[in-house]
């Protein structure tokens, strides 16, 4: 299983046209979506494609090796799992099933707050060493059990996403009145009995509750009422106090998620962040929001050796890895792709997703003659 690499899907674009046959539209709308017109969605892709590399042939060269180190931890590739809130709504046991993948094969992957498993569980398959994704409570006694929990369950990294001020705008879950568990109109019932592989292993998972924030909730709180819930409880907006108590708390590495702005990344640092994901959450928060492939550059020029400049957004590939790596990222990360790898090809998803991108990252930096990771950005073309 390890090495499981489906020929069938070559390109994360393949795995994204299955994903799409096996799951109900609402939860496949939910994956693929971004906010308001989609434009930052698109616009993520377009940057992310723009960039271009040259390669150097005729010196001597003995292959490439893709180890990236990080917060004290070798990874066997310079690419991880981010967090992906719902993911048993969209797959069951995705997080479970990414969870151990990512384990297996020596990457990270980070779990979200308002994720279907409980931080418990991820972090047993895992065996401690999962990244753990907050969001911010609003109630300070929620933040402390939660940070006490993540502690506990000895989750390496805790990466605080602070680009979710307000709920994205988001036109295609509005019109599908998406909901976890989700609601049982007969469109959905529809949409869920015309995807018999998903309904199935949903029958045997059981219904996708978010395990994680379960003991904050009311009990048998309607499903109608989860938004107002989640805005009152997690989705606070946090800035460089909020952060504060958090750095107090947390002595493991502490990264911030979700900045594009220099000044932002700046005030990471005041704070003894150790490393940032500049991101726009995948398009979803902020429509007219610039690509964070488009500051990374200097970014890195300014604050490398500081603080761990990661990114993600719009990667599909190697080649985009290669790109965002080339620009000045020391790590980068992936939401969507994996995702799509799961609802295609069940738990063996994250593994073929993650063969298949070392595979074509491989294959570029042997292309450039690149033999580091830390050397890609001599590649790149200014
Ligand atoms: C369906 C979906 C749910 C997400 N949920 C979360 C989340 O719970 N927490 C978080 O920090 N980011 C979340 N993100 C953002 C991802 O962590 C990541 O920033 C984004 O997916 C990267 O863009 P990509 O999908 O183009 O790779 C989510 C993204 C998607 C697509």
């Amino acid at each position: 299983m390890k090495d499981y690499f489906d020929a069938r899907y070559p390109d994360v674009s393949d795995l994204k046209a299955r994903a799409k046959q096996r799951m109900p539209k609402f939860a496949f709308d939910y994956l693929v979506g971004g906010c308001m017109e989609e434009i930052s969605v698109a616009r993520n892709r377009q940057d992310v494609e723009a960039v271009q590399l040259r390669s150097e042939l005729l010196k001597p060269f003995d292959g490439s090796n893709l180890e990236t180190e990080i917060f004290g931890h070798k990874y066997s590739a310079p690419f991880g799992i981010a967090p992906v809130g719902l993911q048993g709504l969209m797959w069951p046991k995705a997080p479970e099933i990414l969870a151990k993948s990512a384990k297996e094969k020596n990457v990270p992957y980070i779990l979200s707050t308002v994720s279907s498993a409980s931080l418990e569980s991820i972090a047993e398959i895992s065996e401690g060493h999962a990244w753990y994704q907050l969001y911010n409570p609003t109630d300070d006694g929620i933040r402390n059990d939660l940070l006490n929990r993540i502690k506990a369950a000895q989750y390496k990294v805790l990466v605080v996403t602070v680009d979710v001020p307000t709920f994205g705008y988001r036109p295609r879950d509005i019109k599908n009145g998406l909901a976890m568990p989700p609601k049982m109109t007969l469109k959905n019932i529809w949409q869920m009995v015309t995807s018999p592989a998903w309904f199935v292993e949903t029958a045997l998972a059981g219904k996708p509750e978010m395990q994680t924030l379960k003991p904050y909730m009311p009990k048998n709180m309607p499903t109608d009422e989860l938004a107002a819930f989640m805005n009152k409880t997690v989705m606070g907006r946090v800035d460089i106090e909020g952060l504060k108590p958090i750095r107090d708390f947390w002595q493991g590495p502490l990264v911030i998620k979700g900045l594009i702005n220099e000044a932002d990344v700046a005030k990471a640092v005041e704070l003894g962040a150790d490393g940032v994901i500049m991101s726009n959450h995948g398009g979803r928060q902020l429509d007219a929001g610039e690509s964070p492939i488009k500051p990374l550059q200097n970014v890195s020029e300014k604050y490398k050796g500081k603080i761990k400049i990661m990114m993600d957004s719009g990667l599909r590939s190697g080649t985009n890895i290669a790109g965002a790596l080339a620009s000045g990222a020391d790590f980068t990360f992936l939401g969507r792709p994996f995702v799509y790898g799961v609802g295609a090809l069940g738990n063996k998803g994250g593994y073929h997703v993650i063969n298949s991108l070392t595979l074509q990252l491989t294959q570029i930096m042997n292309q450039l003659g690149c033999s580091s990771v830390e050397d890609l950005p001599n590649y790149l073309v200014k």
